[in-house]
């Protein structure tokens, strides 16, 4: 939820960290800040005249960056961090870093400490005085009443007194050219450059300058300094731990010329459906573990998830039960540990996350495992808690997703769920050599169909961009229409703030349907020909109550010449399986709802309130 960052090294670390934050802002931007350390000889300050240079505001990165007093910081050691706030409104002297109170020890936090009302008051009895509402403070606070003279013992013991969840980055007066990183529930990130060493929440903040790194684990420390990396457990044994090399650049993590991240992840879907393609159904990693997975040996299959991954697992649900002849369940992860879930060691738990940090999901992935269940991840970020805890784990080959509205990684996890139901279909003997060729041949074709929807986009962007007067809109569809109408519900109020739902066409007139009124949009989908005369109808009846519908399908011409009704716009899409077709609305719903949001001068990659990665629960 928060993004954090340090630097110590041969260059000035305020730009590196400013910048480092940029790329981090997807992560929570309420508010920014940054601390340095100068070492006092440096500087030519008696001791009693020497500590941290602390800026810190309210609001965007940008306004940390124009305070004149970001420009007269000093260093070349330093910590930063964008936040996405918890505990305390977003203000100035809730943003991170936090200091202890003799300002000896800073620290930037990303994470929810539990048990913070109990340590503040303890602290408090003691005659601590906290000058922030935030949890995060008592970090700093208890390091410092820890600390006689050795950091690290300090933070073992503060460490050991936390619960929750944090990854850490500290600084110490006493240690000017030394960051201390530790996590726990959260990532964090070790990078090594020929200039100095970083932490980080996520890659794209180092990659500027290394695309070295090494992924921390739970309860390791890191000790950086301007020429090495130390890790030790927290019994101060030194571990060795295995280095990274990133295989993407810089370049996919800007925006290259695009007005935003939403558009340019976009229209990389046609390369990032061919990749997925590649190593899920040609020679691969993904293909090696599929070909592992025994269906047979399961009895259950639940797909567990939040927000648009959950929306691919409801897409999945229907490829798999066509497919397959077996009932999936689709569980909000939110929700799956609190329910008593009812798997066993015959269940496959399948977890989609692009981020594979979401603290709902890695919790429903470890209640999984704790009841004996086998694990199978879908996960973008190479590293990330879900990839390395879950049993096996499958790769959407997206690359870095930086807009906080997913949609590249969005459809990588369709291809991975058609491809496992194909496998799936194919294992309990229900699809035949020939039938489960031509349909991944159907899946092959998706990119190049794509390319399509992207090479005419004038249309929907016309349409969408005098959309931008509705209060409400509503999305239609009928069975796997009605799965990817959820997700292009979610894309359009998350970035645009109209207000939006999605129905089952059938299911509209059993209330909804009083909120039908003039100048109301409703979307309808219609990719299965045995359907379309069904939601036509349910078309109809909004129609008739006042409202616009805008028609996206690919059932074929013929079935749409009924649509001279002015009331309706038809957007026609590729033809495609109907099974398959989730891949194709979901490219048309995305630019759908990004030419409404951008032709609102809303902030399309970072809107209100929300964070990329959910850390918390
Ligand atoms: O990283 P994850 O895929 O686990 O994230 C899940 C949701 O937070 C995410 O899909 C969210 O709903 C997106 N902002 C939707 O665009």
């Amino acid at each position: 939820m928060c993004g954090i960052i340090g630097y110590t090294g041969r260059k000035k670390a305020a730009p590196i960290i400013l910048d480092g934050l940029k790329r981090l802002e997807y992560r929570g931007y309420d508010s920014a800040g940054i601390a340095l350390l100068t070492r006092r000889e440096d500087l030519g300050l008696r001791r009693e005249d020497y500590g941290f240079q602390v800026v810190k505001q309210k609001g965007r990165l940008a306004a940390l960056e124009e305070n004149p007093k970001t420009a007269k910081l000093e260093g070349f050691t330093g910590i930063g961090h964008t936040r996405w706030a918890t505990h305390g409104e977003p203000s100035d002297i809730n943003s991170h870093p936090h200091l202890g109170g003799s300002n000896r020890v800073a620290i930037v936090h990303n994470g929810i400490i539990e048990n913070y009302k109990q340590l503040k008051a303890k602290l408090e009895s003691k005659g601590a005085r906290f000058v922030s509402q935030t949890d995060s403070e008592v970090i700093a606070q208890l390091a410092e009443h820890y600390y006689s003279g050795d950091l690290i013992d300090a933070l073992i013991k503060t460490f050991n007194a936390l619960q929750g969840s944090f990854a850490l980055g500290v600084m110490c007066v006493d240690n000017p050219d030394i960051i201390i990183a530790v996590r726990k529930d959260n990532p964090l990130i070790i990078g090594v450059s020929e200039h100095g060493n970083f932490i980080a929440s996520d890659v794209p903040a180092v990659l500027n300058h290394t695309n070295k790194v090494y992924y921390m684990e739970d309860g390791e420390i890191a000790v950086i300094n301007k020429d090495e990396v130390t890790f030790i457990n927290s019994d101060k044994e030194v571990i060795t731990k295995p280095q990274t090399t990133v295989t993407w650049g810089v370049d996919d993590a800007e925006k290259g010329g695009y007005p935003h991240f939403m558009l340019k992840e976009i229209t990389e879907q046609p390369k990032v459906l061919n990749d997925t393609v590649n190593i899920t159904f040609n020679e691969g990693e993904n293909k090696k573990t599929i070909d592992k997975i025994d269906f047979l040996m399961f009895n259950r299959i639940v797909i567990t998830a939040c927000g648009s991954a959950y929306n691919a697992g409801l897409c999945g649900r229907y490829v798999f039960e066509k497919l397959c002849r077996r009932s999936v369940e689709v569980e909000l992860a939110s929700e799956f540990r609190y329910k008593d879930p009812i798997i066993d060691e015959k269940t496959l738990v399948i977890l989609v996350s692009q981020s594979g940090e979401t603290a709902d999901t890695i919790a429903a992935m470890r209640e999984a495992k704790a009841r004996g269940a086998a694990t199978l991840g879908i996960v973008n970020v190479i590293g990330s808690t879900i990839a390395k805890e879950s049993a096996l784990c499958l790769f959407t080959a997206a690359g870095p997703e930086i807009a906080v509205a997913t949609t590249k990684a969005f459809s990588a996890q369709l291809i991975l769920l058609y491809a496992l139901a194909l496998k799936a279909a194919a294992n309990m003997g229900r699809l035949t050599e020939g039938a489960l060729l031509k349909l991944e041949d159907e899946i092959r074709a998706l990119p190049a169909k794509a390319a399509e929807i992207l090479e005419n986009v004038d249309v929907l962007q016309k349409y969408s961009s005098n959309c931008i007067g509705y209060k409400s809109v509503f999305f239609i569809g009928r069975n796997i229409d009605y799965a990817i109408a959820a997700e292009g519900s979610l894309k359009l109020k998350e970035i645009s703030y109209i207000h939006s739902e999605a129905y089952a066409g059938g299911e509209l007139k059993h209330g909804t349907i009083s909120l039908i009124e003039d100048n109301t949009l409703v979307v309808t989908i219609s990719n299965n020909p045995a359907l379309h005369g069904k939601i036509m109808s349910n078309a109809e009846q909004v129609i008739s109550r006042g409202a616009n519908v805008l028609l996206l399908g690919n059932c074929g011409g013929a079935r749409f010449e009924d649509c001279g009704n002015e009331k309706i716009t038809f957007i026609k899409l590729p033809c495609c399986h109907e099974l398959f077709s989730p891949s194709l609305s979901a490219i048309a719903l995305q630019l759908f709802a990004y030419y409404i949001a951008a032709n609102k001068g809303l902030d399309v990659d970072k809107p209100r309130n929300l964070a990329k990665s959910v850390t918390v629960e």
